[in-house]
């Protein structure tokens, strides 16, 4: 099988980066991550790119600075897939436009619900008895493109937004190789 060439964005600690990666490894998953991108010279996440010896970039630029160099490293990289995985930069409307369909994007709730930050606060405080993540399309507008996979987690009385973040994070490294598994058509 010919793996696609995936880029993972990055803006923190990158544990989604790390799972994709681990999930990547195997022979007949759909993708290979051939280039990490990251908005912040200081993210975690970075660690994993080197250590498993993908190339990686760091640009901490005015979004038009950083859309211009990774739209050539993208066509250098031969990148057929962008997996927003805690990318907290939002990308320009002609950056979208480039890669229609070919930007999929983690959130942690289940969208339509709490779209934006603090995702986790919001549901406590709404007194939620479920959350979860959700995998997606990448559009125009802020975590609003059609959905590929969603992922439950119940929200217990004695839960506080470490044990919930937690539990979502959990479910997000499975959510996110099953959405690119579905993608492909592999599920
Ligand atoms: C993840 O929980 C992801 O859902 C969230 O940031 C975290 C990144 O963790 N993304 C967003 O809130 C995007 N709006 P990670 O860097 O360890 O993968």
């Amino acid at each position: 099988m010919v793996k696609k060439r995936a880029c993972v964005f990055i803006s923190g600690s990158g544990t989604n980066l790390r799972e994709i990666i681990r999930s990547s490894r195997d022979y007949s998953f759909p993708v290979k991550v051939c280039l990490v991108v990251s908005n912040n010279k200081k993210a975690k996440g970075i660690i994993f790119a080197k250590k498993f010896s993908i190339p990686f970039i760091c640009i901490s630029t005015s979004k038009y600075k950083f859309e211009k160099t990774i739209l050539k490293k993208l066509f250098e990289y031969k990148i057929d897939i962008i997996c927003l995985a805690g990318f907290m930069k939002i990308l320009s409307k002609k950056f979208i436009r480039n890669f229609k369909g070919k930007i999929i994007n983690i959130h942690p709730s289940l969208l339509p619900k709490y779209k934006g930050l603090n995702t986790f606060q919001r549901a406590l405080k709404s007194n939620e008895k479920l959350t979860g993540c959700t995998v997606h399309f990448v559009n125009e507008k802020l975590d609003s493109g059609k959905i590929i996979i969603k992922k439950k987690v119940n929200i217990y009385k004695d839960d506080n937004i470490e044990t919930l973040k937690k539990k979502v994070q959990f479910e997000e490294y499975r959510a996110y190789s099953s959405a690119i598994r579905k993608i492909y058509n592999l599920n």
